[in-house]
């Protein structure tokens, strides 16, 4: 993955995203959002929301500590299993994750081998240091999760949570009981979730802290096999790169997936959800995106079967991860159940079980970044951001032709109204044209123009960012004009 990818700068110079702490030097793996990212990512949140938790009544979010004691993650068996495979140059101290070491050399993946077949890839291929041409160690495995020492004397040992899921299985009994013990069972988290990556040199795409949106749904073992409205859903053509054949995508109906590949019936029911989520509500192309299969050595160690969502931009160097689907089982419930001693049983349609897990998992950062690069292109070799209305940071701009004859009086006005509906934003500056550019930029889809006629008349132009067209509009029109626009688009 290329660290300076051709968005990087315009996401820095227009107030999007950068590197935290910029004036220190940065640490990396820590970004920041500006006023533009924050209003995108905050749209792309809700948007998420109103998707997922709207998929089903018993979906529900809720808000939990990112810092949680070690028994959670003994549990997990993060403490344990949540460590990547690092190498040291004995020479001059070079630090690196060996797979990665591996992958740039050798231009091959790498990821989910362990130690001993690492460690026999570096010598048969006499693999050196980066930097400075010397040895390399033995591989070390170095756990990922930052551990936190809670009050200032009593010192109780906590980790930064590495994902939001933990929080759900925690609260699943007390969500149970209040939700009127009813499967299946949603509890969706968007939060902070925080990993000690080794050598986070790819941009957003490895973030130390970064943020996740979490839907664990809890539901009957029995009922995998069981779809809702799977007559509609079963001739729904899915993008799918199986272990089996690695180098394609292949389209396959629902129904054929899940006879093919013994894919079931509730976990395919996701994986339409999710790629119908990309296509129809982010307008994402379809041949951008894939699912793609891990192999068991691949998968994390908490997943029965485990595809990711990925898409393909240049800033990932290809495609890269941005969702993933996880077939969890009772792994963590059990797990808590067995450490804690509090049984993790329900009662459900007169049987006693623990429910089963599926995991939605998103990583925002991730879709932030791509859905810019994706939409980036340029129009007579200025930039315009293509962002699908309601994921544009702004939903409209306002700007008198002048400053003067009152119409910059008359713009305050339109803009004071439609900025208690919309995110609108209010320029004065510069030439008319130059005002479009720069609202194209940064992905605006509606301008709208006081000029002279809106003195004689009460209309105004509105600009279309796609296809640069205008149509007048009554002022008293506007708000439901706009609301729309975005409505449909
Ligand atoms: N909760 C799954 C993940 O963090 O990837």
């Amino acid at each position: 993955m290329p660290e300076e990818n051709k968005i990087d700068s315009l996401l820095r110079r227009r107030g999007f995203i950068w590197q935290s702490s910029e004036i220190y030097g940065s640490l990396s793996g820590f970004y920041d959002y500006g006023h533009l990212g924050t209003l995108m990512k905050r749209k792309f949140e809700n948007l998420w929301r109103s998707y997922f938790l709207g998929s089903d009544k018993n979906f529900f979010e809720i808000s939990t500590s990112t810092i949680m004691p070690e028994e959670v993650f003994k549990a997990s068996g993060h403490l344990d299993h949540f460590t990547d495979p690092v190498v040291k140059c004995k020479k001059c101290g070079f630090v690196e994750r060996a797979d990665q070491l591996l992958e740039r050399q050798l231009h091959e993946k790498f990821e989910g081998l362990d130690k001993g077949e690492l460690s026999h890839l570096i010598k048969k291929h006499n693999v050196k240091c980066p930097k400075c041409g010397g040895d390399l160690g033995e591989i070390e495995e170095i756990n990922l999760m930052f551990p936190v020492d809670i009050g200032p004397y009593s010192k109780i040992r906590g980790y930064l949570r590495p994902e939001t899921a933990q929080s759900s299985y925690l609260n699943f009994l007390r969500e149970f009981n209040s939700l009127r013990k009813k499967l299946p069972m949603g509890l969706a988290i968007i939060g902070k979730a925080f990993r000690n990556e080794i050598s986070p040199r790819q941009g957003v795409y490895r973030m130390r802290e970064f943020t996740q949106a979490e839907l664990q749904v809890f539901f009957d073992p029995e009922k995998i096999n069981e779809a809702p409205s799977w007559e509609k859903i079963k001739d729904y053509k899915l993008r799918l790169t199986p272990v089996s054949s690695r180098d394609e995508v292949i389209e396959i109906a629902c129904e054929e997936a899940s006879t093919k590949l013994g894919l079931p019936r509730y976990y395919l029911y996701f994986m339409t959800l999710i790629q119908k989520f990309y296509v129809e509500i982010l307008r994402v192309d379809k041949n951008k995106i894939r699912f793609f299969e891990l192999s068991e050595e691949e998968r994390a160690f908490y997943n029965k079967i485990h595809w990711d969502l990925e898409v393909n931009i240049e800033g990932f160097n290809g495609f890269g991860e941005i969702a993933g689907l996880h077939y969890r089982t009772d792994h963590d419930l059990k797990s808590h159940q067995n450490l804690s001693g509090k049984s993790q049983e329900v009662f459900h349609k007169g049987k006693r079980f623990i429910p089963h897990v599926i995991e939605v998992t998103f990583g925002v950062d991730r879709n932030i970044y791509a859905l810019l690069e994706l939409s980036c292109h340029k129009r007579d070799d200025k930039v315009v951001l293509s962002l699908p209305p309601k994921l544009a940071p702004f939903d409209c701009a306002v700007f008198p032709l002048v400053n003067k004859d009152g119409l910059d009086e008359k713009a305050e006005e339109i803009y004071n109204e439609l900025r208690k509906y919309f995110n609108c934003f209010y320029d004065g500056s510069g030439s008319i044209g130059r005002r479009y550019a720069r609202q194209d930029e940064i992905g605006t889809p509606l301008c709208i123009t006081i000029d002279y006629d809106t003195m004689k008349d009460d209309t105004v132009t509105v600009r279309d960012r796609d296809t640069t067209k205008q149509v007048r509009v009554e002022i008293k029109d506007l708000k439901d004009k706009i609301s729309e626009f975005l409505e449909e688009s």
